[in-house]
């Protein structure tokens, strides 16, 4: 069994598991009579028998879906936890993906004013992010994730063989976010290089499945060493969002169609990547590698052509935007990437699709 720790402070700390088939031994991991148990629909269809466990009134079943990711479902859940009468020393189990995780984070966060919070993720995109570093928070109409905590998990509970039911849609938007730890592994200031690059350049298919809890393991060292140096995003953990910048104007541009947001990060890597090697901060040689693991794993396929113009205006409302100019995460050498502010508007229009 794979085991990892963030700490960002002795009462701030999360124990991260890693084991296949690790969900049938749930009872052994957490006291099943002091938890709630949060899950959407479709995954409460799937898993009948992990649900079972679980005390009928302690369940907890959400409608699937990014739009329910919202303040609506959030005071549904809550007042489900007091009308069951949760106790400080009650413990809340996120199981799903990403949404769950995030929804369940927030309202354990804030109920009692927190109390114990457990995370099975079931998406590869939970598995290996989100469910990791203690970002919780809901939609509002004003935009994605801006209401939220930073609450660490007390234990992250990862279980690969849930992929097997997973679809290819939502496997790839996983993977994008694989594919990006790949190239900021040795900003993520690690003392062990796991070298995932290789470990993802070394297998000769694009199914990696065989390889998840080792795929998993590295991406959850990286992400918990940056989360355990940089708990509230102050500076390293922006490093996290290389490829991001691209990628939510595309995802903006396409009104969340047609493509899924790991693939969305995977252009938005290219689109770096070319702009780096105009600005010659990389070689060819490196430049033809991120492109030959993106390529491997097809997750560039689509033809997609914008209008540029309007992918430079989107990308004026990212998050890094100050005083009016873009910042980008560029790499500037293998699995190494840093943040400009001064980019030439013409390369990066060049650099598009
Ligand atoms: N907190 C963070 O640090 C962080 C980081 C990245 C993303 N996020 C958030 O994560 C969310 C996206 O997460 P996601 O991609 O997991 O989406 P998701 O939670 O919507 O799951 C995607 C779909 O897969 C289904 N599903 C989940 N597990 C399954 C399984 N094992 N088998 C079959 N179907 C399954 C879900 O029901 C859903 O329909 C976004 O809201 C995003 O803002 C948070």
């Amino acid at each position: 069994m794979e085991k990892i720790y963030i700490k960002n402070s002795e009462v701030n700390k999360s124990e991260i598991l890693i084991e296949n088939d690790l969900s049938k031994n749930i009872d052994d991991f957490l006291d099943i009579n002091k938890c709630f148990f949060i899950t959407n629909s479709t995954i409460a269809k799937l898993y009948p028998e992990i649900l079972y466990k679980f005390n009928d009134k302690k369940i907890i079943i959400i409608k699937d879906g990014e739009k329910y990711k919202n303040y609506k479902t959030c005071n549904y859940i809550l007042n489900k936890l007091l009308e069951e009468k949760i106790e400080r020393n009650d413990c809340i189990v996120a199981f799903g993906g990403g949404v769950v995780g995030d929804i369940a984070g927030y309202c354990a966060s804030v109920i009692l004013r927190g109390v114990k919070f457990i995370q099975i993720p079931t998406t590869l995109l939970a598995m290996c992010d989100s469910s990791i570093g203690g970002k919780t928070g809901y939609n509002t109409s004003f935009g994605k994730n801006l209401i939220g905590t930073f609450y660490l998990a007390d234990k992250v509970l990862i279980d690969p063989m849930f992929l097997n039911t997973l679809d290819d849609y939502n496997y790839k938007c996983g993977l994008g976010e694989v594919l990006k730890y790949a190239f900021i592994e040795k900003s993520c200031k690690c003392e062990k290089f796991y070298n995932l690059e290789d470990i993802l350049t070394v297998n000769q298919t694009k199914d990696v499945k065989n390889e998840m809890v080792k795929i998993i393991a590295c991406c959850v060292s990286l992400k918990a060493n940056v989360v355990s140096l940089d708990k509230s995003e102050n500076n390293l953990r922006k490093i996290l969002n290389f490829g991001h910048t691209f990628a939510h104007a595309f995802e903006t541009y396409l009104k969340y169609k047609k493509i899924s947001h790991g693939e969305a990060v995977s252009y938005g890597i290219k689109c770096a990547s070319k702009l780096s090697y105009e600005m010659k901060k990389i070689d060819d040689n490196y430049y033809n590698k991120i492109n030959f693991l993106i390529d491997k794993f097809s997750l560039t396929n689509k033809k997609l052509k914008f209008k540029k113009q309007k992918i430079l205006e989107l990308m004026m409302y990212d998050k890094k935007v100050q005083n009016k100019k873009i910042n980008l995460l560029l790499p500037v050498a293998p699995l190494e990437v840093e943040l400009f502010d001064n980019i030439d508007l013409l390369l990066l229009e060049a650099s598009l699709p």
